[in-house]
């Protein structure tokens, strides 16, 4: 996270958020609300799961709110989350994409962000304009690797790469380039890497996770740890890298953390809000229910509290919002 990415919204719910958590109170704020536009995806990457490390996202099929659905679903969002992320499936394969980006801009999200594969960027360049965050996922340069990975053609990866050059021109749009690593990639990431500095682009790392625990292939990994380490090392030479030192040093050891996954929620595309968190797979449906504050009592309703879990989920959406509501002295660590 970077201070970039704040806003005034953001600023306001995470003083809240302080002093909620000091004093016990569980009903914390979201930092930004993550939505699935669809599950549909024009890939088929090999290292993608919905969590439950049995289905592939691309294979799910789901009901998908119409355009003014999801503006209706917007803004209840609004009322309770400052920034907006999409995400998917491929949020590209929306077509009304652009409309969602502006509408969330129009009611006031900030930042607004899409999360891509990047391959469709090219053929929408509005969408760019109407963004203030672009994250596209990028785990290999070798258009081999690439193409067995996504399970497409091998030109995917220059399709790509073209996209990126073509975000990198836009001055008000911040970049970040997502790369998943697995015990097959680190070398890869660590190109990935030197790439993005080369290029002046944000570098943000994630673990595979298989469900909801890390690639186990990644658990005592001298090389992914010696991995970690040279991106701790370049993030103190002041390159461009997106994770806190934190969220680093919590994913190099997959150190226990404490979840506080009310800060993210996360919703998918019939209007499903996840409570406590997407992993567990509990959900009740915020466009029924209609209000965000009710949906979370609804939730706490039906499964309980939040649960206090084992050492999981090791992503930064997770490790970084907890870590700075629980010691804003961590902000000091982005
Ligand atoms: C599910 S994808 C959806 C958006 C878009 N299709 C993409 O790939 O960027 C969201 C993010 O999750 C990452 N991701 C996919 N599978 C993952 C896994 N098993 N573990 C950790 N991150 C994963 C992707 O690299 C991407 O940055
Ligand atoms: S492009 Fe994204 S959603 Fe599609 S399969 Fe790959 S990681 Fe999953
Ligand atoms: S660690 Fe957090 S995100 Fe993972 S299952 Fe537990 S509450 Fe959910």
């Amino acid at each position: 996270m970077q201070y970039k990415a704040l806003s005034l919204g953001l600023i306001k719910n995470h003083l809240t958020n302080v002093v909620k958590y000091k004093i016990g109170d569980e009903d914390l704020l979201p930092y930004f609300a993550t939505l699935y536009l669809t599950l549909r995806c024009n890939y088929a990457c090999t290292f993608c799961d919905d969590g439950s490390a049995k289905h592939k996202y691309p294979d799910l099929e789901m009901d998908e709110l119409s355009t003014g659905k999801f503006k209706k679903l917007l803004k209840i969002l609004k009322k309770s989350a400052p920034s907006i992320y999409f995400t998917g499936g491929e949020p590209y394969l929306r077509k009304d994409l652009l409309e969602l980006c502006k509408f969330s801009k129009k009611i006031g999200f900030k930042p607004v962000s899409v999360n891509t594969n990047g391959l469709l960027i090219g053929s929408y360049p509005e969408i760019m304009d109407n963004v203030d965050q672009l994250v596209i996922s990028l785990f290999t340069l070798d258009p081999k690797k690439y193409a067995k990975t996504i399970q497409k053609p091998e030109k995917c990866l220059e399709i790509v790469k073209k996209n990126i050059d073509l975000a990198r021109k836009k001055k008000n749009l911040m970049l970040t380039i997502n790369c998943v690593v697995t015990k097959d990639s680190l070398e890869d990431a660590e190109e990935v890497m030197d790439f993005c500095i080369k290029k002046n682009v944000n570098f943000a790392i994630v673990p595979a996770m298989v469900g909801c625990y890390p690639d186990k292939d990644l658990f005592h990994n001298k090389k992914y740890q010696n991995l970690i380490n040279k991106v701790i090392s370049k993030k103190k030479q002041g390159k461009l890298i997106f994770n806190s030192y934190k969220s680093l040093e919590v994913m190099k050891n997959f150190k226990k953390f404490t979840c506080l996954p009310l800060l993210t929620p996360h919703l998918y595309p019939n209007g499903d809000l996840f409570y406590p968190c997407q992993l567990l797979k509990t959900k009740v449906n915020l466009l029924e229910i209609g209000d965000y504050k009710k949906a979370i009592k609804e939730g706490r309703k039906k499964f309980g509290s939040v649960p206090k879990c084992d050492n999981r989920c090791h992503l930064s959406c997770y490790i970084e919002p907890g870590a700075m509501t629980i010691n804003p002295l961590n902000l000091l660590k982005l």
